[in-house]
């Protein structure tokens, strides 16, 4: 089947893996990526695929209605995968307004652009794909409690409606039908736009899909979160800023596994839903950076314990969220999807990776990259 699919926040740690597994897998689709490259845009992310003859990279901002409309014409676009944003709360702490810009506003210039390709006729009814698939994330739920059953230390083990058992810090779990409560910025303007993408399935009929998934890890991530930060400076013997305690609690996913997900929901979902993506894998931060530690002083040949003194506790993030936790059964109960990697296996593999990826670490956080993207597109 020939599509022509939009795929935009491509150059970004998940967008890319997701630009990546659609590009090889599908040879007979499209796939077009629009990126503003912002500092999280990264053209390097996708040099193994950047000459492939069904991709197509754009340079552009989904807030520029026009340009959106316009690329969507020309390459008759009859789908959309819609990653672009801004992603990073700390940020969106300190500069609130371009994360209502991005998220809220581009959001709704892209939906209104996508709107009209529909109604021009160009998205077949139930055609497989077309549709306008938003990439949105759990902590538009808001925060869960730390909680234990009695006389049982947390982590406990559990039993998620799935029927499996994993490890929990606490009996609730967010799920589809959770109202969404969020508290940061970020979150805010994360659920501001799911609230537009559905909006125009109610009011306009239009295709949509929305999926909410917990914090991702892997290779190509910026190193502003914390496990390729925490990585790098371990490599470098530089301080480890834990947040308050460290007690708060993540799920972890496999960046890969997500981009599994969202394929399969892109193509199997059901219209109009939504669909929780999560690894049923939680941890508290400090669990998690003594891991790292563990990880990396093996990996470089370091005693056991070296990085132990870098663990720096340092002032709390304002808001700060205590525990997410996704319950991603609906996602395995009606389409199969399980996460395939353990978490220590996904650490070992990303740890590895970074590595042995200095250089990219090395470009990213110096902004050489940018001089890539100007040698690549304009030439001359
Ligand atoms: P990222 O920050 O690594 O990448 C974002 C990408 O969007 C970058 O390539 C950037 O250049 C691009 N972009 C930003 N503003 C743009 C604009 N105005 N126009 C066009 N492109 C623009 O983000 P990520 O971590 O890969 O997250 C991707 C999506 O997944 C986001 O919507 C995020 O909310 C969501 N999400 C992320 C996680 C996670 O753990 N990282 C978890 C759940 C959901
Ligand atoms: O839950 C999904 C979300 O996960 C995504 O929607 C966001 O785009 C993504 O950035 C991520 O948000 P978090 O805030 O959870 O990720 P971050 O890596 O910034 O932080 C993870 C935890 O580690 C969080 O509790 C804050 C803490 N932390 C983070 C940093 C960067 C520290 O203690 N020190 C740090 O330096």
């Amino acid at each position: 089947m020939k599509r022509n699919i939009m795929i935009t926040g491509g150059a970004g740690f998940i967008g890319s893996h997701v630009v990546r597994l659609f590009v090889n897998k599908y040879p007979d689709y499209h796939i077009v990526n629009v990126d503003k490259l912002t500092y999280a845009g990264n053209l390097a992310n996708l040099r193994d695929v950047e000459s492939a003859p069904n991709y197509t990279f754009i340079k552009a901002d989904i807030c520029d209605f026009d340009g959106i409309c316009r690329i969507m014409q020309e390459h008759d676009i009859d789908g959309i995968i819609h990653l672009a944003a801004e992603s990073h709360v700390d940020r969106s702490i300190k500069d609130p307004f371009t994360f209502a810009k991005t998220n809220v506003l581009g959001t709704l210039s892209l939906l209104q652009a996508a709107r009209l390709a529909w109604e021009d006729g160009g998205w077949k009814k139930g055609d497989v794909g077309c549709r306008f698939y938003h990439i949105s994330t759990d902590e538009v739920y808001g925060a869960l409690e730390l909680s234990e059953p009695e006389g049982v230390e947390p982590p406990f083990t559990t039993k998620a409606s799935s029927g499996k058992h994993h490890l929990a810090y606490g009996r609730d779990f967010f799920r589809e039908d959770t109202k969404y409560n969020p508290h940061s910025p970020y979150s805010a303007s994360k659920a501001s736009s799911d609230h537009f993408v559905r909006a125009f399935h109610d009011t306009y009929g239009m295709p949509v899909i929305v999926t909410n998934c917990s914090n991702n890890y892997g290779p190509y991530q910026f190193p502003e979160k914390l496990i390729p930060l925490f990585i790098n400076n371990i490599r470098h013997g530089k301080p480890l800023p834990v947040y308050g305690k460290g007690e708060n609690v993540r799920d972890w996913l496999y960046v890969e596994d997500h981009a599994r997900a969202i394929d399969l929901i892109f193509h199997k979902g059901k219209t109009a839903e939504t669909y929780n993506i999560g690894g049923f894998n939680e941890w508290k931060n400090i669990d998690i950076v003594k891991v790292l530690i563990r990880t990396v002083d093996r990996l470089i040949g370091n005693p056991e314990g070296t990085g132990d003194s870098l663990i720096t506790y340092v002032e709390d993030r304002k808001g700060h969220d205590m525990r997410y936790a996704i319950d991603s059964s609906r996602l395995q109960r009606e389409l199969g999807w399980e996460p395939s990697l353990q978490f220590e296996e996904g650490i070992e593999k990303t740890v590895r990776w970074y590595l042995d990826h200095q250089d990219w670490l090395d470009n990213v956080t110096s902004g050489d990259y940018q001089e890539y993207y100007e040698k690549m597109y304009h030439r001359g």
